[in-house]
């Protein structure tokens, strides 16, 4: 309905000035700005290095109640599960644990989910509990199983929403030839593996004279890693030291993508790697490697504090997805009057997190509310200020609104940045509002 109609054809109101304005008075008026959706990915918290050195104490406990070992087989063993599963449970996860046999022994593995998430998609990070029966296993896989289980806490902290469902998997009888592992691969039906968007593998992490190694697999998990040692000034190196000697070779032989983190075993660390890395050349990443001094001295706490938190910053990137995935809109939905025959206002829409230019075509949906369209002179203003026609003025159309939606070529522009919609009214009487717009990728 146009109520003003009757009086606008009898008057004639158009004049050169009101003309001139509206090419020229491009005085601008910001509207408040709509979070555009969705949300950045919330950065990854801190894992306190404290709490990952106190289940290695637990660990080390264990093993010495226990014979000195927390070996399949041998009740250690089993006690380190209860330990992790009483954690996980306490803090709200699903846990189970399944047995499979090796050695005429039982073994178990311990899987923890985090309710929600889409279940088509599940992110794990798992970590091998068992110790040789020659010593207790701290770093060798204390360090792996701590690391993991605290981010699993820091995740229930956080009580993180991502759009991944997470799994956290603690495997029996690695020592033994990636038995544990195996067997929950081999439980899973074809359907379930493909399901999993990627396996994170965390054995030895916290070598005493470490390197900082990255698994050269899944290249998006690997991304992820480098990424975030990058982010700290510390250099990687591709794990070579035996690719396919922990769990995550399980589930690569099905297709599953994997990586992970490693700070060495049994190999001997260069003069170059100890230049780059500190520590000692000539001597092993861990001198200690399956024996009896694989104890809670034989922690490197630098190591053991970054590769923690590289497993968190993983959990917390790969579980959310892209930040911004394609066909995503950015919206204002917040209103702007638009003065009648006056100054341009705008409302801004904020791109943020996208890489590149924008599209050659973009969409601008604009929902504008007026009582005769023909005032109005309507354009899209990129960040660097570069306006886009959308709709000129008309002393004919006198239709109520502007809903459209207009496809403009903007890939001569970055993608990121405050996109403005600006509106002017050029002619008296009808007047009306922005109720919102939006830009979709
Ligand atoms: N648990 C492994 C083993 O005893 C340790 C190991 C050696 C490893 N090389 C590796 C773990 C490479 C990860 C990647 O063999
Ligand atoms: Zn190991
Ligand atoms: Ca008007």
């Amino acid at each position: 309905m146009n109520l003003s109609r009757t009086s606008r054809l009898s008057t004639s109101r158009r004049t050169v000035a009101a003309v001139a304005l509206a090419l020229t008075g491009l005085v601008s008026a910001t509207a408040p700005t709509a979070s555009a959706a969705p949300a950045a990915a919330l950065a990854a918290p801190d894992i306190p290095l404290a709490n990952v050195k106190a289940h290695l104490t637990q660990f080390q406990s264990i093993a010495t109640a226990n014979g000195g070992n927390r070996a399949h087989g041998r009740p250690g063993y089993k006690a380190s599960v209860d330990y992790v599963k009483a954690k996980l449970d306490a803090a709200g996860f699903t846990t189970s644990v399944t047995t499979f046999t090796s050695g005429g022994a039982t073994g178990y593995n311990l899987i923890a989910d985090w309710p929600g998430g889409d279940p088509n998609q599940i992110l794990m990070a798992g970590a091998h509990l068992d110790s040789v029966s020659s010593g207790p296993g701290i770093n060798d896989n204390g360090s792996g199983s701590a690391a993991v289980l605290e981010t699993a806490l820091a995740v229930s902290r956080a009580q993180l929403k991502p759009t991944k469902h997470l799994r956290f998997g603690w495997w029996g009888a690695e020592e033994l030839g990636l038995v544990g592992s195996k067997a929950y691969v081999n439980s899973l039906p074809a359907t379930e593996r493909s399901k999993f968007s990627g396996y994170l593998n965390f054995d030895m992490i916290g070598s005493p004279n470490p390197g900082y190694f990255v698994y050269d697999d899944d290249p998006a998990i690997e991304k992820t890693f480098k990424d975030y040692y990058a982010g700290i000034g510390v250099p990687t190196e591709i794990e070579t030291e035996g690719d396919g000697r922990s769990d995550h070779a399980s589930f690569k032989n099905v297709g599953i993508p994997v990586g992970g983190l490693f700070t060495g075993a049994s190999r001997t660390k260069s003069s170059a790697q100890a230049q780059k890395w500190g520590g000692t050349a000539g001597t092993a990443f861990d001198r200690c490697y399956h024996s009896s001094c694989d104890t809670t001295a034989n922690i490197n706490d630098t190591a053991l504090d970054r590769n923690s938190d590289a497993i968190a910053h993983a959990v917390w990137t790969l579980g959310s997805g892209p930040v911004v995935p394609p066909g995503d809109a950015y919206e204002n939905t917040a209103d702007v009057a638009v003065p009648d025959n006056g100054a341009a206002v705008t409302s801004t829409v904020t791109v943020a997190g996208r890489t590149g230019n924008a599209p050659a075509a973009l969409k601008v949906g604009v929902d504008i509310k007026h009582t005769w369209r023909g005032d109005l002179v309507v354009d899209l203003v990129a960040p660097d200020g570069t306006a886009y026609r959308l709709k000129n003025s008309s002393s004919s159309d006198s239709a109520d609104n502007v809903i459209a939606t207009y496809t403009v070529d903007a890939s001569a522009e970055a993608a990121n940045g405050a996109w403005k919609l600006r509106v002017q009214d050029i002619a008296a009487q009808d007047t009306g509002y922005v109720d919102s717009w939006k830009l979709t990728f």
